[in-house]
């Protein structure tokens, strides 16, 4: 159990409070943090309370929380009427604006000159580099990547990277934050594209859609595969250690006469050109790689977050 390890005046800010920031919101005020979130969305910051305290369900039956912590947790969280109040007074802002560079560097710009000087500055980026979000502040040393996965109160990973500029004792309070968290900080040496878990997440998507457009499988064949051979290994033995158990001299041999004929393509898979160019953008509109009523959708998530839950459980609450 984790609520409440911070000194009670210790104050986060969350920037952005859409799909990610609300969900980074609870899991900082289940730290102790005191946060103010701004949304530029009027109403918005004010949702993404609602939002926390439903996900906050979710920490109950993980065994994260107790209930009875649900409403000091909540309280903990205030929306903010602009950038610069939030900001004032925070340890440390998690940016969760909208994936846009021009976006993010008005944010950082702002945040550079309005949060106390030693607060660090963590950007939830998928895909841009640090160093450019950071060119946007005079002090680029305390500015670093802090990625959180979907949803955030769930997934305990969060990726963290510095720009070239971002100093080693940054890095080390943003892991130290994130474990005072009760999170798993996975630290990066360097900014690179994608960062880690979406290299690893698009190497094996680009495979898969590959099969799907060579006719070899269908998604749902694939993902059969999937959910009931590697994915089943992964939560315990990752890739590495399956490697060992497998025995390397035999995944080298695998690789000899594999690798070369690996889809290696430049850009998107055909098969997601193709189904993207068709309208068929995925669950939100009924239709990607498979149908999809508003029911199915909303099972699939139950589902997928019960066993979030379940494996969360497993770890002993995070
Ligand atoms: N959705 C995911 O699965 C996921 C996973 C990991 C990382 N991310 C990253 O997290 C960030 C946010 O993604 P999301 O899915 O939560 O997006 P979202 O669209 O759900 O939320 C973004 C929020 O930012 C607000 N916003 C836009 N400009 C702003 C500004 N200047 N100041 C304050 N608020 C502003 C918007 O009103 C919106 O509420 C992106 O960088 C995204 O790449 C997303």
């Amino acid at each position: 159990m984790t609520d409440g390890q911070c000194n009670a005046r210790s104050r986060a800010a969350v920037v952005g409070a859409g799909r990610m920031g609300h969900g980074i919101a609870l899991e900082a005020a289940r730290g102790g943090f005191q946060v103010s979130i701004y949304d530029t969305q009027a109403g918005r910051a004010e949702a993404a309370i609602a939002e926390a305290r439903a996900d906050a369900a979710d920490l109950v039956a993980a065994g994260v929380i107790h209930a009875a912590d649900i409403p000091s947790i909540i309280g903990r969280l205030a929306p903010a009427n602009d950038l610069e109040s939030a900001a004032a007074g925070a340890e440390v802002v998690f940016e969760a604006v909208a994936e846009d560079l021009e976006i993010k560097r008005g944010v950082f710009a702002r945040l550079d000159r309005a949060a106390p000087a030693a607060a660090l500055l963590l950007s939830n980026t998928s895909s841009l580099a640090i160093s450019d979000i950071a060119a946007a502040c005079e002090r680029p040393e305390r500015v670093a990547l802090a990625h959180w996965i979907l949803p955030p109160h769930l997934i305990p990973a969060v990726e963290v990277a510095p720009g070239p500029q971002t100093s080693p004792a940054t890095i080390e309070a943003v892991r130290a934050l994130l474990e005072r968290l009760g999170k798993w900080p996975v630290v990066l040496e360097r900014e690179m594209p994608g960062y880690l878990i979406n290299r690893l997440q698009f190497a094996l998507l680009r495979e898969a859609m590959d099969l799907v457009g060579q006719g070899v499988a269908s998604a749902e064949e694939i993902d059969r595969a999937v959910r009931g051979s590697i994915a089943r290994r992964m939560p315990v033995m990752g890739l590495f250690g399956q490697a060992d158990l497998a025995g390397l001299d035999v995944y080298r041999q695998i690789f000899r006469y594999l690798a070369a004929d690996l889809c290696r393509s430049a850009g998107p898979p055909q098969a997601l050109d193709d189904a993207v160019r068709a309208g068929n953008t995925g669950a939100a509109v009924g239709q990607g790689f498979y149908s999809w009523s508003a029911d199915q959708r909303d099972e699939a998530l139950r589902r997928r977050n019960a066993e979030l839950i379940r494996l969360l459980r497993a770890d002993g609450g995070g």
